[in-house]
């Protein structure tokens, strides 16, 4: 019998810079999805992209001197690097600068024109109109239909003004339609709080909209009239048909969207439900296409308090955390410490923490644990004696496996987490009460000894196979040592039964999975990675990945002990072969030294061109500083705390030159000081700019810019 079918989306993502931990959340909870309902048995299509056009990506390529085509390029395949080192299973990938994609587009909306000429002129879902108002460049969202001056609904930045000529798209006469069809698909979009604001919005009475722009060249051309590009959103929302196979030349593909379409699921965050539940069904009637089944919409990654988000500077990369802890542990974290649907705190700090206790001491320690006494005691056998399923089961009669699971169908993943993490805690409370260990040598209770190993390899097997579609890679190990065969991830979740580990299995040699890891030296090392991909981002170097440039480190999963990074030094002697950093000097925290003030001023940089305009350097305030006092910072090897005299205030900066100063060495000395940075913080202190330093030798020794001659605080360096 053929498997049935089940279709999962992520957004598209802007491709006008690379990802940070906020968009992998999208992905990562897709994939958990994904893989979740493959364990239940359906033929799973899940499709992500980049969204490539649009005046953003227009002017940010342009900024960086290179042609839109180059720009999404070059972020295009970051996404796709990042989505391998996430163990991201998506079976399509779309980008909307593909051929395929803008055929799509256009059938689409030749599909809506032809079914348009049956209709009265005032009835037709497409007609021209000169279109005036306001509009995000960022969102890509009509702010207001006023000339009036009118800031972003989502961004908050201020909309641009657009006069033109415009294709608008009957979205008034939908009104009627999309509330029936909330009425009839109780469920299409999920959480229920957030379906009630879609309600709301579209019985407060809806507007046309302008579906395509007349001043703008990147993007799709409008079908024979190519003065006009497509709307952004109408362009990126059709990426759900043609990333599989809608309108394809190739037969094959347009079997694949006979099969997957329509899509049972749209997943997003909060800020974009409106284009997927009002605009996209709507589009899609007025072409006589299906409508997906589902829509769901995820809170946001709060980092610092707001939004992660690269236009606030407040972002972390997912790499980084990655290289240190291990894809298992960023996807766990955020499925086990946001509760879908709300907004979530990230903290890399908690991010450990959630490592160590869960992981390390939990289930990495219950397969050590488990697996080590049966090596030892059982000669790496499964015993037969308490293989019957009930043994098990009543000694975990509490632990309900159907629930688990049910709590995955319901987008519960914490939830689901957190029952899978009790039965390991309960697993650790049998053994702790049961004290095998105590009579290992006890012929006498040789039967007991055997039931209680059994049961405990029968939990660790369970728990495995319930928390793979969040951990997939541990899991896999901790299987393969388990003796069992196959991928664990052929196994059916919904399906799981007590005792199921088979009397006789051979378990391989116990090895650790999940190493604790040390906090102060793992956020070092993330800083160091995070700091490189910053300062490669603000030197106009294509945009590498930590590994891929300078730095070797092992995963946890790997066998890695943490130990201090091998990081090398990215940022490059001030006139040395190579050197790129835009302000004549390097910042000490991009040095290899590690941790550092640079983190301010990289992160609220632009990516600029190698070779920058005098106006673009004259952006950075430099000033001479006196240096009144510094300290270490608790809890960072290489952060110093350093009060700095700028002539009219004295100002907090943090910099990466512990290992290269001694506090004391700095007191009264004159330093070259950027003033106008974002504050920004580090360890929780604030940095209020950045002292600028060269950055010497192999191990990238910091050391100061300072003057030879007399100079008060304050004085301009230009
Ligand atoms: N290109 C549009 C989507 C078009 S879909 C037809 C877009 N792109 S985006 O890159 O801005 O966002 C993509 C996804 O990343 C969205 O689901 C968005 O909510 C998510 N996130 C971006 N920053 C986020 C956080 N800080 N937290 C959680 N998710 C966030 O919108």
């Amino acid at each position: 019998m053929s498997k049935p079918k089940f279709y999962l989306t992520t957004p598209i993502y802007y491709a006008n810079s690379r990802p940070h931990v906020g968009s992998a959340y999208t992905t990562i909870v897709c994939d958990v999805i994904a893989r979740y309902k493959r364990m239940c048995g359906y033929d799973v299509a899940y499709l992500t992209g980049t969204d490539e056009h649009g005046v953003n990506i227009e002017r940010a390529a342009e900024k960086q001197g290179i042609t839109p085509q180059q720009l999404v390029d070059k972020n295009e395949k970051i996404f796709r690097e990042l989505w391998k080192l996430l163990g991201i299973t998506n079976t399509e990938f779309i980008r909307t600068t593909e051929p395929r994609h803008a055929r799509a587009v256009q059938n689409l909306v030749r599909r809506t024109l032809e079914r348009d000429k049956t209709l009265e002129p005032s009835q037709r879902a497409i007609y021209k109109k000169r279109y005036e108002g306001r509009y995000c460049i960022y969102d890509n969202l009509y702010v207001s239909d006023t000339p009036e001056p009118a800031d972003c609904q989502i961004c908050g930045r201020p909309g641009e003004l657009v006069s033109e000529e415009n294709y608008f798209f009957r979205l008034s006469a939908y009104q009627q339609k999309l509330l029936e069809l909330y009425k009839n698909t109780p469920h299409f979009v999920r959480p229920d709080f957030r379906f009630n604001e879609v309600k709301s919005f579209v019985e407060s009475g809806l507007k046309d909209i302008s579906i395509s722009r007349k001043s703008i060249k990147w993007g799709i051309p409008w079908p024979d009239d190519p003065e006009h590009v497509f709307y952004v959103w109408y362009d990126a929302l059709t990426s759900y048909m043609s990333g599989i196979g809608f309108e394809s030349e190739d037969p094959q593909k347009r079997a694949e969207y006979e099969r997957f379409w329509p899509a049972d699921i749209h997943a997003m965050g909060k800020e974009i439900i409106r284009f997927h539940a009002v605009y996209w069904p709507a589009f899609l009637m007025a072409a006589g296409i299906e409508l997906p089944k589902q829509i769901i919409a995820h809170g946001w990654l709060l980092f610092e308090q707001e939004k992660m988000s690269k236009s606030k500077g407040n972002v972390a990369y997912p790499e980084p955390i990655v290289k240190v802890l291990g894809n298992d542990a960023l996807r766990y974290y955020l499925l086990r410490d946001v509760v879908f649907g709300q907004d979530g705190n990230f903290s890399r700090e908690s991010l450990i923490t959630r490592y160590n206790a869960d992981l390390a001491n939990g289930l990495g320690n219950l397969a050590n644990r488990t697996l080590a006494m049966i090596e030892r005691n059982l000669g790496g056998m499964m015993p037969s004696v308490g293989s019957n399923a009930s043994a098990a089961a009543e000694t975990f009669k509490g632990e309900n496996l159907g629930e688990i699971a049910k709590l995955y169908d319901r987008f519960e993943f914490s939830q689901a987490l957190e029952k899978v993490w009790g039965l390991v805690a309960a697993c650790d409370k049998f053994l702790a009460a049961e004290k095998p260990w105590t009579y290992t040598d006890d012929a006498s209770k040789r039967e007991v000894l055997e039931r209680t190993l059994f049961t405990a390899a029968d939990v660790l097997r369970l728990a495995c196979v319930l928390a793979h579609p969040v951990i997939p890679d541990a899991t896999q190990k901790i299987w393969e040592q388990l003796g069992q065969a196959g991928k664990i991830e052929d196994v059916r979740i919904d399906k799981l039964k007590w005792g199921g580990m088979k009397p006789g299995t051979k378990i391989r040699k116990p090895e650790g999975v999940f190493p604790r890891i040390d906090k102060k030296e793992a956020l070092e090392r993330i800083e160091t990675m995070e700091n490189e991909i910053r300062n490669a981002g603000a030197a106009g170097k294509p945009g590498s990945t930590p590994d891929a440039s300078t730095t070797t480190t092992k995963t946890p999963a790997e066998g890695a002990s943490a130990g201090t990074s091998a990081a090398g030094a990215a940022a490059i002697p001030a006139g040395a072969p190579g050197a790129g950093t835009p302000v004549g000097g390097v910042a000490p925290a991009a040095s290899g030294a590690g941790a550092a003030a640079a983190a301010t001023a990289a992160s609220a940089a632009p990516a600029v061109p190698a070779k920058i305009g005098i106006e673009d350097f004259a952006k950075v305030e430099l000033r001479v500083g006196v240096v009144k006092s510094a300290e270490k910072v608790a809890g960072a090897d290489k952060l110093l705390k350093v009060m700095v005299d700028i002539g009219d205030e004295v100002r907090q900066m943090l910099a990466g030159i512990a290992t290269s100063y001694a506090p004391e060495e700095l007191v009264g000395r004159k330093v070259v000081v950027v003033t106008n940075l974002a504050p920004r913080k580090m360890r929780g202190v604030e940095s209020n700019g950045m002292l600028l330093a060269a950055s010497a030798g192999p191990d990238g020794k910091a050391v100061l810019c300072t003057f030879a001659e007399e100079i008060p605080a304050g004085a301009k360096v230009k």
